[in-house]
């Protein structure tokens, strides 16, 4: 047995004067670890030198871990699914994959995963099939089976062993949703054995298990009961209807394959293995999970954007208190920033410090973070941290000389190097900036409301902005965790043009007549996230109608929409709008109409959006096709598992042709 494996390029490999084997994943020319083909050919070779060494007594265990900073195995490399184009190929593909996380299961020494960082998807099926997984309590560690988001679902036997760890209800709910656990609730829920305090007692504790030949012990006999009939039926019915909660079977059937496959064979491990890797080779291959796929990607592009350039923004501060800059403020706390929120009505601000502590109290895990969160939202009605800012926000009322005072006074306040911002959605940058000193400065940063929502921010680009402003928004955008969009400066800059001609269309069909709960059921079944006359009454219909105007949808106002507006029918915000709002919720009529109709609708609901997506790309308002598909994904829920507006189009068209 050799002591080591020299010629591993995404593995080291060494066994110690104890006999343990220590495999240690560090990809190559990658700064996270995911499993591609070489990765699992290497660890073929690392089990196959185990597997002989440990017949002959010379090796008595392996550990499996990894020397990146934040990744154990952030799961299977999607670059590499590409070239699965059929599903025999898949089936072949996952059967290797498959055999190796068995024989790695069969190992007659102990196996044990030490997790530090993202152990997801094929990386914690990965850890399933050790004897003994320990993972350690520091924040990016993370575990958790993101599969359905991408279209599919488990398929290294990953169901199966998730099941025999941690029980039907915890696995499934794991895998159904997709949740990224932290390190105590896996623990909890029996997908871990064994936590540490840090990193650097994972070694140790491996050493450890591999001495007293731990070996997990699965889930307890009263998980295990529920997987008999009648439970595993009734649980298989409650999981059905609140997937259906949540998403559609026939735009999203990944999760309700693993219900089925779940309820079927539940309580036959062996059936249920074979029955999971036929499930998913049709997932894979479905058109679905390719442009869920690709969504994932298109997300991956937009962080990519953030340069690394020495920009460490730490200090926000947001100008106009309102309906966006507060929540702007909140969300930058929510991601570690300190914020100081500035308003001419100190009332608005007290308001959205109210609003910002139940944001605080919903996204963070524990009371000090909350404490912590609370102590690094700052009310400064006075401005007294504008010296201090990294990056100034401007968030206040939509009119232009107001703006261009105020960014005239910021302008001699602000220090040497920090981002100069505005929230504007209709104001031209190039005429807020007239009166600076240095109108290069100016960026625009176009949060969507609800901030805390939707994960696009566009950085706007006026025709004097220098593009290291754009680059360090950019930057900015990234650390806060929300994606990045480069837009060029014009009336509704990308997401705002695309979405009017999408909403203003729902209401001319309604002022002819169509019904409102038809309209916005339509585009429910195309796979909008909300209907648009729903979505008007959120937004608020004096926006709605302003945006029309500025685009020139709809001049003057004139039609339902102004007459609305004018009735002070706003929408949620006044009770009444295109629906009577009550507590927070909009009384939907509970009428059905017929598929194919709602279908047809949808569809011509939808085409006015890909006409001016089509032309946003030919006035190139961003860079290319890819860029226009994210930005409406990402700022506008666009249905995501048609992969956006223009590759929906060109997929519509080859289709035709
Ligand atoms: P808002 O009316 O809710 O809030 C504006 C706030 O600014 C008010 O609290 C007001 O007291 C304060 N304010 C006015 N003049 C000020 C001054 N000189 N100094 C300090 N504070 C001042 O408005 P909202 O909706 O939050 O919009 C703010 C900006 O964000 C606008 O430019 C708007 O176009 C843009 N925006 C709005 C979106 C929305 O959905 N509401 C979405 C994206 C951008």
């Amino acid at each position: 047995m050799p002591t080591t494996l020299p010629d591993l390029q995404d593995w080291r490999f060494n066994v110690d004067f104890e006999g343990i084997g220590w495999a240690v994943i560090d990809r190559k020319g990658e700064n996270m670890n995911s499993l591609g083909r070489r990765t699992t050919e290497e660890l073929g070779e690392i089990v196959m030198a185990v597997e002989k060494a440990a017949a002959s007594g010379a090796v008595k265990g392996l550990v499996l871990m990894s020397a990146k900073d934040r990744s154990f195995i952030a799961g299977a490399d999607i670059r590499a699914f590409e070239s699965f184009d059929t599903e025999q190929k898949i089936e072949e593909v996952v059967k290797q994959t498959l055999e190796l996380l068995n024989r790695i299961d069969r190992l007659p020494v102990t196996v044990v995963a030490a997790i530090h960082g993202y152990c997801l998807g094929g990386g914690l099926e990965l850890a399933l099939a050790c004897d003994w997984r320990i993972a350690d309590r520091e924040e990016e560690t993370r575990l958790g089976f993101p599969e359905v988001r991408l279209g599919i679902f488990p398929g290294l036997n990953g169901t199966v062993r998730a099941i025999e760890s941690a029980g039907p209800t915890d696995a499934m709910t794991a895998m159904l949703t997709g949740r990224m656990l932290r390190p105590a609730a896996a623990k909890a829920m029996g997908l871990v054995d064994q936590l540490v305090p840090t990193r650097h007692n994972l070694r140790w504790a491996a050493r450890k298990a591999v001495l007293q030949k731990r070996k997990s012990r699965g889930a307890p006999w009263w998980k295990r009961m529920m997987l008999k009939q009648p439970v595993r039926g009734l649980l298989a019915r409650q999981m059905r209807a609140k997937t259906a909660e949540k998403v559609r079977e026939e735009h999203y059937p990944a999760p309700y394959r693993l219900i089925d496959l779940f309820e079927r064979y539940g309580d036959d491990p062996e059936r249920m293995r074979i029955a999971e890797t036929e499930m998913f080779a049709p997932l894979m291959a479905s058109e679905a999970s390719r442009n869920l796929r690709r969504v994932f990607k298109l997300s991956e592009m937009l962080k990519d954007e953030a340069p690394k350039n020495g920009f460490k923004p730490r200090r926000v501060h947001v100008i106009g208190a309102g309906t966006m800059g507060g929540d702007i403020a909140a969300w930058c706390v929510t991601q570690g920033m300190q914020a100081s929120l500035q308003d001419v009505d100190e009332a608005q601000i007290g308001k959205a410090l109210a609003r910002a502590k139940s944001l605080f109290k919903r996204q963070l895990r524990t009371p000090l973070a909350v404490e912590t969160a609370i102590g690094r939202l700052i009310a400064d009605p006075s401005g007294r941290h504008i010296k201090r800012a990294d990056v100034v926000i401007e968030a206040i009322v939509e009119k232009l000389d107001v703006k261009q005072n105020l960014f005239q006074r910021l302008e001699r306040q602000v220090k040497p190097g920090a981002v100069l911002a505005t929230n504007t959605s209709s104001l031209r940058l190039e005429d807020i900036a007239k009166p600076l000193a240095d109108p290069g400065r100016l960026v625009g940063l176009h949060f969507f409301n609800p901030v805390a929502q939707l994960p696009l921010v566009e950085v706007v680009r006026g025709e004097r902005t220098r593009e290291e402003e754009v680059r360090k928004g950019c930057t900015f955008v990234a650390a806060i965790n929300k994606l990045p969009l480069i837009v060029k400066s014009c009336p509704g800059f990308l997401v705002n043009r695309v979405l009017a001609p999408y909403m203003m269309e729902a209401v001319r069909r309604y002022q002819l007549g169509e019904p409102r709960d038809k309209i916005d059921q339509a585009a429910l079944k195309f796979g909008m996230p909300m209907g648009p006359l729903e979505l008007m009454d959120m937004v608020g219909l004096d926006i709605a109608k302003r945006v029309g105007e500025e685009l020139d949808l709809a001049p003057n106002g004139d039609n339902v929409l102004g007459a609305l507006v004018g009735q002070g029918k706003l929408g949620k915000k006044t009770g009444e709008g295109f629906y009577v709002w009550e507590q927070g919720k909009a009384k939907r009529d509970p009428v059905t109409y017929n598929e194919g109709e709602l279908e047809r609708l949808g569809r011509e609901l939808v085409n006015p959006m890909l006409d001016e997506a089509e032309r946003a790309l030919s006035d190139r308002v961003v860079a290319n096709a890819d860029h226009v598909d994210a930005g409406v994904i990402f700022g506008t829920g666009f249905a995501p598992f048609r992969g956006g507006p223009l590759h929906y189009r060109r997929m519509e068209e080859r289709a035709a042709a």
